[in-house]
């Protein structure tokens, strides 16, 4: 593991048509067609996306997996193994718009970060509290145990965002104080909680733009960004790859 990564999180956006233009934009750039850059599509255009990247560099992920693990009557739901297949190197787990609209919680994470893992997909597991929990001053106990799924895995390569709930589409962003301090509790609790913790990339996520990315990820233990809005559009989501590909 080396350098950043940032993983552009699309969410419920674009068409067929919107989706082709922008990672064609992406491709035809060196900035964002390289290692360590990645895109997190709407699930029905995965397929025709893993098409367009072939030959490229850009990773692609999908946004959910399912808990279900077996081929069966899961309707609606797309398994590990679909990702796997149409070529998908991440899956995001937990983000905290599944966490709040869909109910997701540790049992139901635990068994997809468990189902990518075992098809060959990184699991990208989100966690971050919401303002009243960062009000409170329980921040640190809502990440730890939104955390502890990971101590019951026993094997497999993740990835961990935080994302704090107040920061993500409110142009709210996370003072440098505030990414460092939580930044370093993920760490720690991962060195003494999990096996391999110290190639365990912890990513930011929460309104992170092209104005404030090199900062951000300049900040100690941040090992890259997920990033919403501003990676729908090609010009700011560029400036925000070429900051991180300028560290190591
Ligand atoms: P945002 O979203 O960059 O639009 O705040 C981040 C995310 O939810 O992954």
């Amino acid at each position: 593991m080396s350098g950043k990564l940032v993983i552009g999180n699309w969410k419920m956006n674009t068409r067929g048509d919107s989706a082709r233009q922008l990672a064609a934009a992406l491709l035809a750039d060196g900035e964002t067609n390289r290692e360590g850059v990645g895109i997190a599509a709407p699930a029905v255009y995965l397929a025709a996306l893993a098409e367009q990247l072939k030959g490229g560099n850009i990773a692609l992920s999908s946004q959910d997996v399912s808990r279900f693990a077996a081929d069966g009557a899961f309707t609606g739901e797309v398994s590990a193994a679909m990702l796997a297949d149409v070529g998908c190197r991440y899956a995001l787990v937990g983000h905290s718009e599944r966490r709040q609209y869909f109910r997701e919680d540790n049992a139901a994470l635990l068994a997809k970060m468990r189902n990518a893992i075992a098809a060959g997909v990184v699991p990208v597991l989100c966690v971050g509290e919401t303002l009243e929990q960062r009000e409170s001053g329980a921040y640190l106990d809502v990440v730890r145990e939104q955390l502890a799924i990971l101590a019951e895995i026993a094997d497999g390569e993740y990835v961990v965002a935080y994302e704090p709930v107040w920061a993500i589409g409110t142009g709210k962003v996370a003072s440098l104080e505030q990414i460092a301090e939580i930044h370093a509790f993920i760490k720690n609790w991962c060195l003494q909680n999990v096996s391999g913790s110290d190639k365990i990339r912890v990513l930011y996520g929460g309104s992170v733009k092209a104005e404030n990315a090199e900062a951000i990820l300049a900040t100690e233990n941040v090992g890259g960004a997920l990033v919403g809005g501003a990676s729908l559009d090609a010009g700011s989501f560029r400036v925000i790859c070429q900051a991180a590909g300028k560290m190591i």
